[in-house]
């Protein structure tokens, strides 16, 4: 059955009605620029075909019941225009989007009934959590006509992500998750949030997810510290040579200036940012060109980055990168999104697609005993109603 169905069904189930509106919100891939959106860099992404599926219905009532059908767990509240949020709790990543609207002084006029599900598969670096918050803030918006843009309905999930929580991650998951185009790549600007659409015309190539079955979990994890670190960087930079708000307005000339005054740690995450901003620019001119060998020795150049300079891989992750590799016909293969396990993305000619997944995945039970999950990226439209 397909998933919105199932979706909707459990909605009538539990509320005794049909819901107002469904809503489709994709998860997304990256082709390159990891850990460059929160450092106003370049970020290149696209929504894929997996996705978190809403049914929305406006309640009589002010209360707000949400069913999250995949996890089996419900949460209920009184009031919409009074929540407050349960710490550590799954519900935070659609709570946190009611609050945040209502920060920017906007009431509902009623409550809501919810139930979504979908399958993007949980912490493999897909994006599932902007997804909820995208389709949510997305959903809200449609049934209550607040009339937020798109780009204020990333910035609510965004803003959900830090203050409810607790990752202090980037744009780029839910700018993909709203504003990606059915075969298109976005070239997201970070600094102006302006994009463009670029065709993905990969020609004999496709991109290929191999999931580690390692489930990150970025607040747990290294990832505010990462921030963190880049954010010292910019301090002492800013100190010697003034002007600088962001690793986006540094050059590898004033860093290596700074090398000796700085500490190690510091330097390489700041060497690994403005690397990476480089092989942006590279990889997207790759990519106009339609020159894949290029793209791939810059996202193998990508991963060797992360994973010993910005230090955000893992042995699995490392195992999958260097293991693709080896096989026919991979021209590029690196960890993917903010690390510590999720996929790789590998970059192979359509021919080797069998060949690879039979491959790497046998290359991986061997090693790991796990059977990862593989997965065509097939690059679709951004959040939209699907009824
Ligand atoms: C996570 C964050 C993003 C981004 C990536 C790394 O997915 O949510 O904002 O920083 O990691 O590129």
């Amino acid at each position: 059955m397909e998933i919105s169905r199932k979706i909707e069904d459990s909605y009538v189930s539990l509320f005794g009605k049909n819901s107002d509106i469904i809503i489709k919100a994709p998860g997304r891939i990256n082709i390159i620029g990891e850990h460059t959106d929160y450092n106003n860099g370049f970020v290149m992404p696209s929504a894929i075909d997996k996705a978190i599926y809403f049914s929305i219905g406006k309640r009589a009532d002010s209360k707000v019941c949400i069913s999250a059908i995949d996890l089996n767990c419900y949460f209920e509240a009184e009031d919409i225009n009074d929540l407050t949020n349960k710490p550590n709790d799954w519900s935070n990543h659609l709570v946190g989007v009611i609050l945040e609207i209502r920060k920017l002084g906007l009431a509902f006029e009623n409550g809501i009934n919810v139930c979504f599900g979908g399958d993007i598969p949980n912490g493999a670096g897909l994006s599932s959590s902007a997804a909820v918050e995208a389709g949510i803030g997305f959903g809200l918006n449609e049934i209550f006509e607040l009339n937020l843009s798109l780009l204020q309905l990333a910035k609510i999930a965004q803003a959900t992500e830090h203050n409810y929580v607790g990752v202090k991650c980037g744009i780029m998951d839910m700018y993909a998750s709203l504003f990606s185009r059915k075969n298109h790549v976005i070239r997201l600007d970070c600094e102006s949030l302006e994009h463009d659409y670029i065709p993905a015309d990969f020609k004999e190539h496709t991109f290929i997810l191999v999931n580690s079955a390692v489930k990150h979990n970025l607040a747990d994890t290294q990832y505010n510290v990462r921030r963190n670190q880049c954010q010292t960087g910019v301090e002492s930079l800013n100190k010697k040579f003034g002007n600088i708000r962001t690793l986006r307005d540094v050059n590898l000339e004033q860093l290596e200036q700074l090398k000796t005054d700085i500490d190690p740690i510091t330097y390489k995450r700041c060497k690994y940012i403005l690397d990476e901003k480089e092989r942006v620019m590279l990889a997207s001119k790759a990519l106009d060109n339609h020159d894949f060998k290029k793209l791939g020795e810059i996202m193998n150049l990508t991963h060797e980055g992360l994973s010993t300079m910005y230090e955000v891989s893992c042995s699995e992750l490392d195992f999958l990168a260097t293991e693709a590799l080896k096989i026919d016909n991979v021209l590029g293969s690196r960890m993917m999104g903010g690390g510590f396990g999720g996929c790789t993305l590998n970059l192979i000619k359509k021919e080797a697609e069998v060949d690879f997944k039979e491959k790497i995945s046998l290359a991986y039970q061997l090693k790991f005993g796990i059977k990862p999950e593989i997965y065509t990226a097939n690059l679709s439209e951004g959040v939209h109603k699907i009824s």
